[in-house]
């Protein structure tokens, strides 16, 4: 289950990822906001945080204007790798070595063609469970 949050910089974006998901056949809970009313950012990072360190989703994404507001607040949440993606290569790297649980972008950054491939990227591709980005990840956590 992918956990879906933004604020009214993402919310245009959050329906072309949901969108994108249905097709795909892959299940998701939205997080809100639900219109483009301006929205506090803060409110959306915690709601999808918490969907993932219950149990309740394993991966999220996240979408402000930017998506640097909402990545930082999500990265306040012990045990939360929320990676700010700008490209492909961000969302491979982010999974292979961070373990990212949640995928963060701007939605006055990216284009919808660009996020979409990014959320695949990011959907699609596992930890690489090298000892050594273990070590990194169980660094960050201590
Ligand atoms: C809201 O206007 C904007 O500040 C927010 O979407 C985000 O870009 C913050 O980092």
């Amino acid at each position: 289950m992918i956990a879906l949050g933004c604020d009214q910089g993402g919310f245009a974006l959050k329906q072309e990822i949901m969108a994108h998901l249905k097709g795909r056949g892959l299940e998701f809970k939205d997080y809100g906001s639900y219109d483009e009313q301006s929205v506090d950012y803060p409110i959306y990072a915690k709601k999808v945080a918490e969907a993932i360190l219950s149990g309740e989703c394993d991966k999220g994404i996240l979408i402000c204007g930017t998506g640097i507001g909402i990545s930082i607040a999500a990265n306040k949440y012990e045990g939360i790798r929320a990676a700010l993606c700008t490209d492909c290569f961000m969302a491979e790297a982010t999974r292979l070595h961070n373990d990212a649980n949640i995928l963060a972008m701007g939605g006055r950054v990216v284009g919808a063609g660009l996020a979409l491939k990014m959320v695949d990227t990011f959907l699609d591709t596992p930890f690489s469970n090298e000892e050594r980005h273990i070590r990194r990840i169980n660094m960050i956590e201590k």
